[in-house]
């Protein structure tokens, strides 16, 4: 018997898991590969709202106050885990090219309306401006996380509250009866529950739409590679439009990204690495005589508004989404499961959580999309 469905064993369904677990509700996750397999295990591990975001806006609300929930959820899965996530706050230099140094300027007023010590850094500054870049910002409380061991810590700490993994199983559809779902069809048979997560990253799009759903969510590929160092150089995130160096406390610099839409194939290719290296040049060119330690990819889960989808639809019950994550799983996985946990118990959202613009309903209001169309 289990009370709650997880469809998808990322970063997002097992942080989920383990909030519920933790509720003292029976949770089951499904994930057809290996769990954080997809665009978890790819990910640079980077916590930078401001970094991430051109624009102040709901989306750079919900970021902030994830990194700002980092603290006590990493404190919290110590609790639960043996494994080491290695978060640090050292820092995010946000590098800003000369045709957008007007712009990103006057971005400073928002951006220190969320941390009075972020900081604009002149070429010579401190810490150091790349030469061709004509400013930087600088977040001093932004930081990273080790991605594959806050994945292993998350998988732990489900494991130590009695979460189901059903792994090698996949989800061919959402169950519903009437305007509720009541569980999930998988390649083994059907699982009932009172309620359903779906966090399937890319692959949600086809799921919603046994539901008679609609969810503007496509694999948008990243391909990283890491390079090694005897000691890490710097320990901030070095950040730029297309490129960031992710420094990790062994060595190993996670240099990205490329955005490929190139459907569900998740291969390196060397173009895609030709792609970062160029980038890097351009960033931090010393790094490029580094030895190359591996490349990797996975596919992100884009979405049409570049929003996440975290919500319900109005009109359907059991049935919970928290996909789309886009760049930003790692760092939205804390705040992603405490919505998920408050909406799946009938508790209150985090109030940095807006339903309007992140619920699943918007899909119809999606510009461009059929239903527009029609209007
Ligand atoms: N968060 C960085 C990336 O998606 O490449």
């Amino acid at each position: 018997m289990t009370d709650v469905v997880v469809v998808g064993g990322g970063v997002v369904g097992l942080a989920s898991a383990w909030a519920l677990a933790r509720q003292g509700l029976r949770v089951t996750v499904v994930e057809p590969g290996p769990l954080g397999g997809q665009s978890s295990q790819a990910a640079a591990g980077i916590l930078g709202p401001l970094a991430e975001s051109s624009a102040d806006g709901p989306l750079t609300r919900l970021l902030w106050a994830s990194l700002e929930r980092f603290p006590t959820w990493v404190a919290a899965l110590a609790e639960d885990s043996a494994a080491d996530p290695e978060f640090e706050t050292r820092g995010v230099l946000r590098l800003v090219a000369p045709a957008q140094a007007a712009a990103e300027r006057a971005s400073m007023a928002w951006r220190t309306r969320y941390d009075p010590a972020v900081t604009w850094v002149e070429p010579g500054g401190a810490p150091p401006v790349p030469e061709g870049w004509a400013a930087a910002i600088w977040s001093p409380h932004e930081g990273q996380i080790h991605g594959p061991r806050y994945l292993d810590a998350l998988l732990q700490a489900a494991v130590r509250r009695g979460v189901n993994l059903e792994v090698g199983t996949l989800v061919t559809a959402l169950e519903r009866e009437g305007d509720r779902v009541v569980g999930v069809r998988t390649d083994h048979g059907r699982i009932p529950a009172a309620a359903v997560v779906l966090a399937a990253g890319a692959w949600s799009a086809p799921l919603a739409a046994t539901v008679e759903r609609r969810l503007d969510v496509a694999p948008v590929r990243g391909q990283v590679l890491g390079v090694r160092a005897p000691v890490r150089p710097f320990d901030y995130v070095l950040f730029a439009p297309g490129a960031y160096v992710a420094p990790k406390a062994d060595g190993l610099l996670v240099l990205g990204a490329t955005e490929d839409h190139s459907g569900y194939d998740s291969r390196v290719t060397l173009d895609g690495l030709y792609t970062v290296a160029r980038r890097i040049a351009a960033i931090a060119p010393d790094l490029l005589r580094l030895p190359f330690d591996r490349a990797w990819s996975g596919l992100r889960p884009g979405t049409a508004d570049g929003l996440p989808y975290l919500g319900r639809w109005p009109d359907l019950e059991g049935l919970v989404v928290a996909t789309g994550h886009y760049r930003n799983g790692i760092l939205l996985s804390p705040l992603t499961a405490d919505v998920v946990t408050a909406l799946v118990t009938g508790s209150t959202p985090p109030p940095s959580y807006d339903p309007a613009a992140f619920g699943p309903a918007r899909s119809a209001r999606t510009p461009g999309s059929p239903d527009e169309a029609a209007r």
